[in-house]
C-alpha cells in the first residue's frame, strides 16, 4: 500500500506518518510539503532514512508538485496540508485561499487523472461555526466565521462535489482541536505551556469562557487509520472526545501543573469573530469502533512533560518569523 501524505511536516502529519510507519512497516509513504513556517523536517528525524518513507517538498495548489509525488501512482491520498491557525487568517488570508482552498481542488484534480482508491479531507468541526448547546452532527449546515473556518468549508465542499459528481472515494473528517507533543507554539496550549516556562504571561482571549472540544494526537491517528480501512466513500465523520473545555480550565490546568498562579493570566483584546463554542456528535465514527484511549487530564501531562524535557524543539522556534508574526498581530488588534 502506498500513501501520499500531504503536510507530513506540521504538527498532526508528522506524527500519523511516525505512527503509521511504526504500526504499518509494510506501507509506503511519500509525504509532500511545502515546507512553511509549520513545516518542520526535524519532526520526522527519526524516520527520515526509513527505506519505505519518502519526503517531495512541494505545494498542493501546484499541479507539478503535486504529479511528482504521485509518481507511478497511490493508493491513497490523506490531505493534512493547510494553513491552519485563526488568528493568522484574520490578518493574511491570502494563503488560507490558496492553500485550503486551491490546493484542495488541485489534489481533487489529480484525483480525476489517477486511478486512487481512497482520499481522505483532515478538516475541522470550525467549519460548522459556533453552537450555543447541543452537539454539530455531520449533516449540520455549514457556517463558517474566520477565514480559516471558510477555507477548509470550501475546501469540504470541493470534496463533496468530486464525490457527487465524478463518483471518486472522498472521505471528509470534521475533527475538534488536537493537542499532544510538538505543536506549534501559536495554538492556545503549547503557546500558554512554552510562555510559563519561560516564565511569561499567558494571554487569556476575551474572558475565556469559550469552550473547545479537545482530542489527543494519538487517538486522531487511531481514529483517521480507522476510516483509511473501513471508512465508506461519500461521507463525513466527526471526530470529538466529548471532552469539551472552557479556555478558563485548560489555562488553569496547565497553570497548575506548572507550580503557577493566576497572576500569570493577562486578559487581552478578544479575537475578532471569536466562536463561543466547538462540540461535536461523534457517534458514527464510535460505531466503527473507535473509542479514545487516554483522560484528557492524562493526554495534557503528556504534553505539557514534551514542552519540558524539549525545550530545544521549541525555543529556537520562538524567534525570527513567530515574533514578527506576533508583532503584526498586537499591532493589529490594539
Ligand atoms: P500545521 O499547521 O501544524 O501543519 C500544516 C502543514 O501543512 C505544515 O507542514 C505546512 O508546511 C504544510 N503546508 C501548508 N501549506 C502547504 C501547501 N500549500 N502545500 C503543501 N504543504 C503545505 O497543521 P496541523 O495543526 O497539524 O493540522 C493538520 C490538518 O488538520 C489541517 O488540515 C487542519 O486544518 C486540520 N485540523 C487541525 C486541528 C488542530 O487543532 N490543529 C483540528 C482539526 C483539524
Ligand atoms: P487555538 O489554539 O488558536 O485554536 P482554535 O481557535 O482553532 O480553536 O485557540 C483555542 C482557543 O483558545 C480559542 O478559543 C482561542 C483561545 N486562545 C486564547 O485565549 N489565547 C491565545 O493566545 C490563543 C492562541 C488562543
Amino acid at each position: 500500500m502506498k500513501i501520499l501524505i500531504t503536510g507530513g511536516a506540521g504538527f498532526m502529519g508528522s506524527t500519523f506518518i511516525k505512527y503509521i510507519l511504526k504500526n504499518h512497516p509494510d506501507w509506503q509513504i511519500v509525504n509532500l510539503d511545502k515546507l512553511t513556517y509549520a513545516g518542520n523536517p526535524e519532526n520526522l528525524k527519526e524516520v527520515e532514512n526509513c527505506q519505505n518513507y519518502e519526503f517531495v517538498k512541494g505545494d498542493i495548489a501546484n499541479r507539478g508538485d503535486v504529479e511528482k509525488a504521485i509518481g507511478d501512482g497511490v493508493d491513497k491520498i490523506i490531505n493534512y496540508a493547510a494553513e491552519t491557525h485563526v488568528d493568522r487568517s484574520i490578518l493574511e488570508p491570502d494563503a488560507f485561499i490558496k492553500t485550503d482552498v486551491f490546493g484542495t481542488f488541485t489534489l481533487l484534480e489529480a484525483m480525476r487523472q489517477h486511478n486512487v482508491a481512497q482520499y481522505i479531507q483532515i478538516s475541522t468541526d470550525e467549519v460548522y461555526g459556533s453552537i450555543q448547546n447541543g452537539l454539530f452532527t455531520e449533516a449540520s449546515p455549514f457556517e463558517p466565521n474566520s477565514p480559516y473556518a471558510a477555507s477548509k468549508a470550501s475546501g469540504d465542499l470541493l470534496c463533496r462535489a468530486y464525490f457527487k459528481t465524478y463518483n471518486l472515494p472522498i472521505i471528509v473528517t470534521h475533527s475538534c482541536n488536537f493537542y499532544g507533543p510538538n505543536q506549534y507554539p501559536e495554538k492556545l496550549i503549547p503557546l500558554f505551556v512554552t510562555n510559563l516556562l519561560e516564565d511569561k504571561k499567558v494571554p487569556v482571549y476575551g474572558k475565556g469562557n469559550q469552550s473547545r472540544e479537545w482530542i489527543f494526537t494519538n487517538d486522531h491517528c487511531r481514529a483517521i487509520e480507522l476510516l483509511a480501512e473501513k471508512g465508506q466513500p461519500g461521507e463525513v465523520y466527526n471526530i470529538g472526545t466529548g471532552w469539551c473545555k472552557e479556555n478558563m480550565e485548560v489555562t488553569r490546568f496547565i497553570l497548575a501543573e506548572l507550580g503557577f498562579g493566576e497572576e500569570k493570566i493577562e486578559f487581552v483584546k478578544d479575537r475578532p469573530g471569536h466562536d463561543l463554542r466547538y462540540a461535536l456528535n461523534s457517534q458514527k465514527l464510535k460505531n466503527l469502533g473507535w473509542a479514545h484511549s487516554l483522560s484528557w487530564e492524562e493526554g495534557m501531562r503528556r504534553t505539557i512533560s514534551w514542552y519540558k524535557e524539549n525545550e530545544d524543539r521549541w525555543k529556537k522556534i520562538k524567534s525570527g518569523e513567530y515574533l514578527e508574526y506576533y508583532k503584526r498581530q498586537y499591532a493589529e488588534r490594539s
